[in-house]
This record gives structure tokens, sequence and C-alpha cells, in this order.
């Protein structure tokens, strides 16, 4: 048989994929893979039932359906204040993952550079891979995650052709500042790259902080491509749906090679989806309130459990510090918390491109039953060790 592509050997297995399946074998409570234990919003529900009854059971608009676009238009518009129309800026993509493969595809040429701070979101590296271009990482270092202005200048010095930047961001949960992203943005326009953001997080954001829009900055729409999603914003990650925004000529070359790749999201989910958008700002204050809750609790039982963490400004995980247990490798420790603790975490090692294997990342979008099942069984964790 002929051999496999050598680009294969370049994408390692994902570590959230490996600790979901160890945390099944061993029955622990999943905290490791990305998505809420907890429904949408019972209005959704019944939407996505009607919209099946309705009949909206064939392809849509391959760009998305003409109603979704609308409604995503709006309420981007209503957050951002930035005005984008649904026929020259939306299009609708198979969750934020086709999103940023489409935006990375339409973008690379072979070797062409593009940034990406480390920790990263894994998918980022491995879609430039399959592209044959290259993940250049600037790093964050933890704990306060500050931008290295002198280094991602030298890196934009020497070529880039994007900058990925994941905000709120997985897994460090940093969420840029407005300066922050006007420097970047500063950088972009000097050296002529693109800003590629991946905002699925925009609405899990915990307070003082806030989320600013990259695309809404001075002059900064013309380069930026706005990656969404509603997976995390409405507790719908198995629905698919995703968005990009990005100017007119972008936004054509992206439905180019979409209606290729996927054809389109499902149809009646993209019916059902509208009733999401339409949601009124409680929503959003309430689902913002959820998950300072949610964190409160969580972050409490890993303090009492001896982790050091590392809080979250937005996004539900959080990355705690596993020093105090005397482990040489958080890979070795997230299997022995699972064997033993019965909780599943993620190696923090997974999202650094530099040696760092003294975190974990856990998920805390979970019902509190959950989280305080978990947290107890994190409790033991100072008596085992
Ligand atoms: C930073 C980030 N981007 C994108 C995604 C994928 O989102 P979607 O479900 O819309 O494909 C995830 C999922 O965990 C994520 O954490």
């Amino acid at each position: 048989m002929k051999k496999f592509s050598p680009r294969l050997n370049k994408i390692p297995e994902s570590a959230i994929s490996e600790m979901n399946n160890f945390a099944r074998l061993c029955k622990a409570i999943n905290l490791a893979s990305g998505y809420p234990d907890f429904d949408p919003p019972q209005a959704i529900i019944e939407a996505a039932v009607s919209a099946l009854r309705r009949g909206h059971n064939q392809y849509a608009d391959t760009a998305g359906s003409g109603s979704l676009r609308r409604a995503i238009a709006r309420k981007f518009s209503r957050f951002s204040g930035l005005e984008v129309n649904a026929d020259d800026h939306v299009t609708v993509t198979v969750g934020g993952t086709e999103a940023m493969f489409l935006v990375l595809a339409v973008l690379c040429e072979p070797g062409d550079r593009v940034l990406i701070f480390s920790p990263f979101y894994e998918n980022y590296a491995v879609g430039l891979h399959l592209l044959d271009a290259q993940p250049v990482y600037v790093h964050l270092r933890p704990p306060d995650f500050q931008i290295d202005r002198a280094a991602l200048r030298s890196e934009f010095e020497k070529g880039a052709k994007a900058i990925i930047v994941c905000n709120p961001a997985n897994p460090s949960g940093k969420v840029f500042s407005e300066e922050e992203l006007r420097f970047i943005g500063s950088l972009a326009q000097e050296f002529d790259a693109y800003v590629i953001t991946d905002e699925v997080y925009e609405h899990i954001i915990f307070p003082p902080n806030r989320h600013v829009y990259a695309a809404a900055l001075p002059g900064m729409f013309e380069r930026t491509i706005t990656c969404g999603s509603l997976s995390k914003t409405y507790a719908i990650t198995g629905w698919r749906l995703g968005t990009v925004i990005a100017n007119e000529e972008i936004t054509e070359k992206i439905r180019l090679v979409h209606d290729y790749i996927t054809l389109g999201a499902p149809a009646p989910l993209q019916t059902a989806a509208i009733t999401a958008l339409e949601l009124p700002d409680s929503y959003y204050e309430e689902i913002a309130r959820q998950y300072t809750e949610m964190r409160d609790i969580f972050l409490d039982y890993l303090e009492k459990s001896g982790f050091k963490i590392i809080p979250p400004q937005g996004t539900y995980f959080v990355l705690a510090d596993i020093s105090p247990f005397g482990f040489d490798d958080d890979r070795q420790f997230c299997y022995w918390m699972a064997r033993e603790v019965r909780v599943a975490a993620v190696p923090g090692s997974s999202f650094f491109a530099e040696p760092v294997n003294h975190l974990v990342r856990f998920n805390f979008a979970k019902r509190p039953e959950t989280l305080h099942e978990a947290g107890r069984n994190l409790l033991d964790i100072p008596k085992l060790v």
C-alpha cells in the first residue's frame, strides 16, 4: 500500500480525546473536554423541534440561511458596536472549528508563518500543518500571561501572514485588554498581516474584565477575521454552528471553500439558532452570573485541595499548578488523578509549545452537583499523594 501523507507526522493525538477516553475507562468525572453538562435554554430546544416539524430538513443556503445570517449580523453589531451585514460579511460554518480551518485555508500558502500565542488551543497548529503553513509560537508566560512586546514585534519583523488571537483564551483564561488588542493591531498594520480572532468564549467573561472585539477597533475591520461559535454561548456544542465575520472579499473566498468542504451547517438547527440569537441582554447577564458561580464553587475546591490556581479572566477553563503534589510530569498526574481520584483533566503541556509540565486544565462548565462531587473527590488528593 502507498504511504499516508507525511503531514500526519506533525499531528499529535489530541490530549483532550486521550483523557476523554481514559475518563470513560475509569469512570472518572470528566472535566477534561470542553462541553457543559447542562441543557441549553428550553426555548432553543423547542425551536429545533419546531424547525424539524416545519420541514427545514434540506440544505440551507450554503453561506448560511439568510435569516440566521441577519440575526448573527444584528447580534454582532449589538455587542461590538460595529455594523456588519448579512450578505457581505457573515458566513455560517460547522462550528468555530470549521470557521478557523476555512480562514487558514483561504489565507495560507505553503511555508507562510502564522503567529500563535502559547499556550494555545490545539486545533490551530493542526490546521496550519495540514496546509503546509508554519505555526510560530509567541510565549505568554504563566501565571500572568503578559505579552512580551519585543518578542512579538520581532516575530512580525521576520514575516507573518497572520496572527491568531484566542480571546478569551483557552486554556489560559486570559482576556486581552483593549490596549493589548490595539498593540497587536498596530503591528498587524505595520507589517501588513491579518488578525484572526477566535472569540467562541466572548460571553464568558468575569468582571471587571470585558470583551473587546478586535474587528471593531479603529481601522481593523479590513484585516480582522472573526471566528465565532454558538457552541459555548448557548450550551449547544453538539449543534455544530459557527460563524466567520470578515470583509466582503475575504467572505467571498471563505464561502467558496466552505461550499466544497461541508456544503453547509445543519439546516433545521440554523433555523432554531435564530431564537438563540434573539435572546435579550438578560440572557447574557445571567450566563455571566452562572459561570461566575461555577468558577467560584470549583476554584474553592481546587484551593482547598492544595492546587495553586491561575484564576481565569474568562472562558470556563482553569489552569491549576500541580507542583505541590510532587509529580514530575503533568500527564502522569492526570492519569493518576483520573484513576485514583476519579476526576479527569487535561495535561497542560499539550497546550504549550515550550516545556511547561506543572499545569493541568479543568473545565468547570458543569452543574453545581457535578462540581461538588468532583470537588469532594479532589479534596482527597493531599491524603493520597
Ligand atoms: C478556543 C476554542 N475555539 C474553538 C472551539 C471549537 O468550537 P466549536 O464547537 O464551535 O467548533 C473550541 C472548543 O472547545 C475552543 O475552545
